[in-house]
């Protein structure tokens, strides 16, 4: 099926909590979602122990959907308590291609948002790279408004003037420290 195929049948999705066997599959999927070409700055902060870390530390926060007996999809996010206000954020969101289009995002955020609800928030974010079409529209037609552009700025430090130099330093430094580590004594 591709992204943009739609049958017209509904499809049978089951959403439950992430369990520890889906922790491998969930960080595959996300590797193949969160593409360098595509999103530089999400696939640069997605990596295992994003998927580790919420699992650990939101639980009821990371829930998975199955369809046709597979991994369909994904949703990790948190609960940020301010002074007055509790915010719903959801950090990471996934839909295999195979499955897209067909209301596994929608089921999943809504359980999401009705937990989330039911601990007390009452505000909702989400973000995404402003290129990411698929996404945007979905928040947009899910009711996220107030679209900001978050400016995001990166650095290759190698390159730097400064920087860079600092870099060849340690590299020296620690090449140094290979050659005088002094040899094992050799047994008469
Ligand atoms: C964004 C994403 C999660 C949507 O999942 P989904 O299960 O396909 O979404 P749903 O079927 O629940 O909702 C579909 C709605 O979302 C929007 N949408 C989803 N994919 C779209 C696409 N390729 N082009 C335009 N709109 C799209 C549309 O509003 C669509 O409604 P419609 O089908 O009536 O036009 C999915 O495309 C995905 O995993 N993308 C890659 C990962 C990603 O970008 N995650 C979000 C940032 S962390």
């Amino acid at each position: 099926m591709t992204a943009e195929s739609k049958p017209d049948e509904p499809l049978p999705i089951t959403i439950r909590d992430m369990d520890i066997n889906d922790l491998a599959p969930v960080y595959h999927l996300g590797e193949m979602l969160f593409t360098s070409d595509l999103y530089p700055f999400i696939y640069r902060t997605w990596d295992q122990w994003e998927v580790i870390g919420l699992y650990n530390t939101d639980p009821e926060y990371c829930l998975v959907a199955e369809a046709d007996e597979k991994l369909a999809g994904f949703v990790l996010g948190t609960i940020i308590n301010k002074a007055t206000w509790t915010y719903g954020y959801i950090l990471w969101l996934g839909v295999n291609p195979e499955f897209q289009r067909r209301g596994v995002a929608d089921s999943l955020v809504d359980r999401l948002v009705e937990r989330m609800i039911d601990d007390g928030a009452r505000f909702m974010m989400a973000d995404t790279d402003p290129e990411n079409v698929p996404a945007v529209k979905f928040f947009t037609r899910k009711g996220f408004n107030n679209v900001r552009r978050h400016v995001f700025l990166s650095m290759n430090l190698s390159k730097h003037e400064y920087y860079g130099k600092l870099i060849a330093y340690e590299r020296e430094k620690a090449e140094r420290a290979v050659w005088k580590r002094p040899r094992r004594p050799t047994k008469s």
